[in-house]
């Protein structure tokens, strides 16, 4: 069953209409599927079946506490990318024991606290950062587990901004110099060499490009195998593309046989790190029109959700569906979905053919995924109030922030 349907109310979410949430919790407003998301989680966990596997859900997608915590029960492990989001893991019930820490500026304090918490592994980025870890660790008197991010410099064929696997991005060490950084780091004595890992890009629609990582990525561990670096776990990152238009994502059954191709009979435990494909479609962006300010070249629906609350649009260009929660009859226009930040780039939706009215709500679908964890305060606007519906009931996940609490940190200068 869809996770959001029209019943006689209006669009609902599960069984509970968008318009009694609108009224019970104000709008701008994220609304999520309890089961959307336990239907994401174990679509893909079941489609790795028996393969040795752990999912790290992650977190950079929605660090939602109650997601966080629906994801744990669930059996999920997490990937981090930093001290921040180790603590919301923690704090969420998640098993350290799980956690894998990746991103190319990992402080030494953030290496501390994950140390200390037990982490399952550390996604090094670079040679220096080797260096840090190996200290750190020692200090601590611990040895810390650690795989090398390869770049194995393959085009995802996404959007520039969210590739990440091409020579020319920032992220992982160079694919023709990992055998030697390898050797580097299981010479330093306060590192476990444990494993490998590599994740090209984001929304990726095609099975090709992970076909082509994985396989770089696997002949590695058979070379680094020659060298005397036996590996006991590879980490093939995130990156499944979900459908926010008429997009063909991969299915899930048909990724994980080519994870199982890639891996044959290795004794390799495998990791995953799926952020969109998990929560993507499991969230929306509920928002009401303020204004309609029809002009000379273009219309306006003026709604109280902007760039701040979904930065998609404006940062990609990304299509996100607009659905009216209770479509009306009369005449349709073409309209700029539009919010009140003062950037022309304010815009959450495009030439959206569709019968509006001053007051209506709008659904903006597709918006589970770097939706609220991308916000951000710009025009000291609060964050939007986030809700989990499970069945007929609706929770509120995270209350609307106050404009107080916006300005809390800040000091006036003494007289
Ligand atoms: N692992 C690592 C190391 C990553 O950098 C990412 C995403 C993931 C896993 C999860 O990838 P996913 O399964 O979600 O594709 N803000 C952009 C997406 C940026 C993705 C950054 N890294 C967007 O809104 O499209």
């Amino acid at each position: 069953m869809l996770p959001f349907t029209d019943g006689a109310a209006g669009l609902q979410a599960e069984s509970v209409p968008l318009r009694e949430i609108a009224e019970r919790f104000g709008t701008p407003c994220f609304v999520y599927s309890r089961r959307a998301l336990t239907d994401a989680y174990t679509r893909l966990d079941g489609a790795l079946g028996n393969l040795p596997h752990t999912l790290c859900y992650a977190v950079k997608a929605n660090s939602n506490l109650a997601i966080l915590n629906l994801f744990a029960r669930l059996g999920s492990g997490f990937d981090i990318v930093s001290g921040g989001e180790l603590r919301r893991v923690l704090a969420a019930g998640g098993d350290a024991a799980k956690v894998v820490f990746s991103g190319v500026g990992k402080s030494a304090q953030e290496m501390n606290a994950a140390l200390r918490a037990g982490i399952a592994c550390f996604n090094v980025e670079s040679e220096s950062e080797l260096h840090r870890l190996n200290t750190v660790a020692g200090e601590l008197g611990r040895a810390a587990p650690v795989s090398l991010r390869v770049n194995p410099d393959v085009d995802p064929k996404t959007h520039p901004y969210i590739a990440t696997g091409l020579k020319e991005n920032k992220f992982g060490v160079a694919f023709r110099d990992a055998r030697r950084i390898y050797r580097a780091a299981a010479a330093l004595p306060h590192l476990r060499v444990t494993g490998i890992d590599c994740h090209i890009g984001s929304q990726i629609t095609e099975l090709d490009p992970f076909r082509d990582a994985f396989a770089k990525v696997l002949g590695l561990v058979d070379e680094l195998a020659a060298d005397g670096i036996v590996l006991t776990h590879v980490d093939l990152g995130g990156g499944l593309g979900i459908r926010y238009r008429d997009e063909q994502p991969v299915n899930v059954v048909d990724y994980a046989e080519v994870i199982r191709d890639a891996v044959g009979q290795r004794p390799l435990g495998i990791m995953l790190e799926p952020g969109r494909s998990l929560v993507g479609n499991a969230g929306l962006l509920l928002t009401r029109v303020e204004y309609l300010k029809p002009g000379e070249s273009r219309h306006f629906a003026i709604v109280d959700a902007a760039m701040n609350d979904l930065l998609r649009p404006a940062l990609y260009e990304a299509w996100h569906e607009v659905r009216a929660v209770q479509p009306h009859a009369g005449q349709a226009r073409v309209w700029e979905i539009v919010g009140p930040v003062c950037e022309s780039a304010d815009f959450l939706a495009q030439s959206r053919s569709l019968a509006l009215a001053e007051g209506d709500l709008l659904a903006v679908m597709s918006a589970g995924a770097y939706g609220m964890s991308m916000s951000s305060n710009y025009n000291s606007r609060p964050r939007a109030a986030e809700v989990m519906v499970d069945g007929d009931r609706a929770h509120l996940i995270r209350a609307r922030e106050t404009a107080e609490s916006l300005y809390q940190l800040e000091h006036t200068l003494p007289a």
